[in-house]
């Protein structure tokens, strides 16, 4: 290390912490899947890494702490509004979200929209409880505050730090129950890895994001929450049931997860048509896990009226169709230019 680089002052990274497995107990070492999600406090799950200190100076606050399965707007809201506020100091260089797995995709990507800083921001997270033989989430965070601190994580949307690899908000998704490395970003593949202190980038994220993104907290934070949108899925012997129900109790937009490239059981596409028809903002996306949905494709979008999710899946394109909704911008043209570009 030169003499200049010794006297640097070490980058200062917000740790703010929702709960989680990483935040996880159980009654014993050797439990990995029953146990308590969201029950560690941040200062306790701080303190199972000394070497944080020779990263960054660590401002770390408790913002809940919930197993992410509960996650819901009110909380999106508050940790994009504290974000948002940190990120504007200048004596934050970076940021990290210790959150849970089961929902992380669908928080990183509220945040990809919703923060408005090119200042790094990195969601982890652990499979893992803290208690355990081999718990995973005391690396994955100390990956996650390292990529936080280094200036080349900046500009490139919500950061995902876990097993090593760094994933893109948009791209990332949960592809495992159990394994240690539960995240992928299939068809796109990993940004870069982050592994012994060092930070590889291989790509950088094309669609719009943080400071690009149109959509404005204030907005949903006048309304209070997101217009409510819910999410169904297309399979063998689905019914028209839920779609009506959600349509009965006054629901804004409908994603549906489609079987392939998007279809739709027949039944089912009637009520979304039927739904739609009713002024209800319908999306279709697929239940598939990778690959995309083409317009026109496995249905007949325009003369549905119908939006294609492109490659976002139905829990991000649920996310992206509400904060659409908030803004008034419910015309198929303009759900389908936003679609396309986020
Ligand atoms: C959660 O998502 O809060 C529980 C599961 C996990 O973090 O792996």
């Amino acid at each position: 290390m030169s003499v200049e680089a010794a006297h640097r002052p070490l980058p200062t990274v917000a740790v703010l912490a929702t709960g989680g497995t990483i935040a996880g107990e159980a009654a014993d070492a050797a439990s990995t899947a029953d146990y308590k999600a969201g029950v560690v406090s941040v200062d306790r799950l701080l303190a199972t890494v000394p070497a944080l200190g020779s990263i960054a100076r660590i401002h770390a606050e408790q913002v809940a702490n919930i197993d992410s399965k509960d996650m819901g707007d009110a909380l999106w809201i508050t940790l994009a509004r504290r974000i948002n506020a940190l990120l504007a100091q200048d004596d934050i260089d970076g940021l990290v979200i210790a959150h849970g797995t089961d929902t992380l995709e669908e928080t990183a990507y509220w945040l990809q929209l919703t923060v408005a800083s090119t200042k790094p921001v990195v969601v982890t997270a652990a499979m893992r409880p803290l208690s355990a033989l081999s718990a995973d989430g005391p690396l994955n965070l100390l990956n996650a505050v390292t990529l936080a601190a280094n200036p080349h994580a900046a500009a490139r949307g919500v950061l995902v730090a876990f097993a090593n690899q760094i994933h893109g908000a948009r791209d990332v998704t949960k592809v495992s129950t159990y394994a240690i490395d539960a995240f992928a970003s299939p068809e796109s593949g990993v940004l870069g890895w982050v592994q012994d202190g060092r930070v590889e980038f291989q790509r950088r994220v094309t669609r719009a994001h943080t400071v690009e993104s149109v959509f404005k907290l204030d907005v949903i934070e006048t309304q209070g929450a997101l217009p409510a949108v819910q999410v169904v899925v297309s399979h063998a012997g689905a019914s028209r049931a839920i779609v009506d129900a959600l349509v009965d109790a006054g629901v804004r937009g409908i994603v549906v997860a489609g079987t392939g490239n998007g279809s739709i059981h027949a039944t089912l596409q009637q009520a979304l048509a039927d739904a739609r028809a009713s002024g209800v903002a319908v999306v279709r996306s697929s239940r598939v896990g990778s690959g995309h949905v083409m317009r026109n494709g496995a249905a007949p979008d325009d003369a549905l009226g119908l939006v294609s999710a492109g490659t976002l899946n139905p829990y991000k394109a649920r996310v992206l169709l509400a904060l659409a909704l908030a803004h008034g911008w419910s015309e198929l043209a303009m759900l389908q230019s936003l679609f396309d570009q986020y």
